[in-house]
């Protein structure tokens, strides 16, 4: 299949693309657009074929559900019911935006989307490109990251394009994301509201809002209620090694690391922070990216997946990241770390 990307305003986005992109959608095509978190591999939710063909595309697994999303409440009323006042404050507060919940289910809702689960996870973007692609189409949206499962999350059209390129019609580029970070998921399906994945909104801003809140800490061999936690995500080529310490004591082990995977022939890249990146220089990795100041977690969650995907495209044996400060969004970027790394994390 041929692919056409688009560049779409990210700010007024051309009616003739909003208008093409629903064109696909209502045929029962994928379309992958722009939201504010990473980009998204949309079909129409109502449709069980069409959302065949995100799995097949993304190579993804049939029981890891897929996030519906909506441009108002009414769309959101035909897919969910019950209705608490968690959720209403959500809606209040956080949507539009990065925060997908999860809740029953109306029979409107597709077994392919929920993978059988008795609740759907919805949420409202607040991209404009995705907002009003949505409202152009007329129907709720189902869409993943717009990723080959297993990788990165797409920050970027670029992203998009090397992993979809001749699987689907058409690619809305808009740039880079905002947030950089999927959607936090919360669940609202019953007791206390309980977050399966952190992301773009905090544990912090939540509990503002709602006050108590868990969070659903994965245990060996347990189901997930997110399924797709169980997964080992944003997973680069090479192997990577999370570190974790103050700045001096990391600076110190990434050049004893470079060192070592040096005299092993290995090509060695390094993520590190703004502070540390004027110490890790003359040490001479074969890449070095920097994230984004320690100071500023935003930056560093929008330069993340970007850094991994780099790592992978210059054939980084070993990769060197430095862990941020838990709390806030700094909950959501260590997550993600965590994951790439699998379990190799130096406490230093
Ligand atoms: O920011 C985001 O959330 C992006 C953009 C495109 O909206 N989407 C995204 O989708 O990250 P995906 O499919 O890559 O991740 C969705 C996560 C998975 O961990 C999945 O298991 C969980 O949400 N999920 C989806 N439906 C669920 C459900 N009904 N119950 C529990 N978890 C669910
Ligand atoms: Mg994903």
């Amino acid at each position: 299949m041929q692919t056409k990307r688009s560049y779409i305003d990210g700010v007024h986005p051309e009616a003739e693309l909003l208008k093409e992109g629903a064109e696909w959608l209502r045929a029962g095509e994928l379309v992958a657009f722009p939201t504010e978190t990473v980009y998204g591999l949309g079909a129409n939710a109502l449709d069980a074929s069409a959302c065949a063909k995100i799995f097949a595309a993304k190579g993804r697994p049939q029981d890891n559900p897929l996030i519906v999303h909506v441009c108002n409440r009414v769309m959101a009323n035909l897919l969910v019911e019950g209705w608490t006042p968690a959720a209403e404050l959500c809606v209040q507060h956080f949507w539009p935006g990065p925060l997908t919940l999860v809740m029953p289910k109306t029979a409107n809702v597709l077994d392919i989307v929920t993978a059988g689960l008795p609740n759907v996870a919805i949420r409202m973007p607040s991209h404009p490109v995705a907002l009003r692609l949505i409202e152009e189409t007329g129907l709720p949206i189902a869409a993943p990251s717009a990723n080959l499962s297993g990788k990165p999350s797409p920050t970027s059209g670029s992203h998009v394009w090397r992993d979809m390129k001749s699987k689907i019609p058409l690619i809305l580029d808009a740039g880079a994301c905002l947030v950089g970070l999927e959607s936090t998921v919360l669940d609202l399906s019953g007791g206390i509201p309980t977050i399966l994945r952190p992301g773009g909104i905090s544990k912090e801003q939540l509990e503002a809002v709602l006050g108590e809140i868990q969070v659903d800490e994965l245990l060996e061999n347990q189901v997930p209620k997110a399924p797709g936690m169980k997964y080992r995500h944003y997973a680069p080529q090479g192997e990577m090694i999370l570190m974790v310490g103050s700045s001096e004591r990391v600076v110190q082990r990434m050049g004893q690391e470079i060192y070592k995977g040096h005299a092993r022939l290995k090509k060695v890249g390094v993520l590190c922070t703004l502070e540390s990146a004027p110490f890790l220089h003359n040490r001479l990795p074969d890449l070095l990216f920097v994230l984004g100041s320690k100071n500023r977690p935003e930056e560093v969650a929008s330069n993340l997946f970007e850094g991994l995907r780099l790592c992978d495209e210059r054939g980084m044996d070993i990769i060197l990241a430095e862990g941020v400060e838990e709390g806030g969004l700094g909950t959501a970027i260590m997550n993600r770390l965590q994951k790439a790394a699998g379990r190799k994390i130096q406490y230093i």
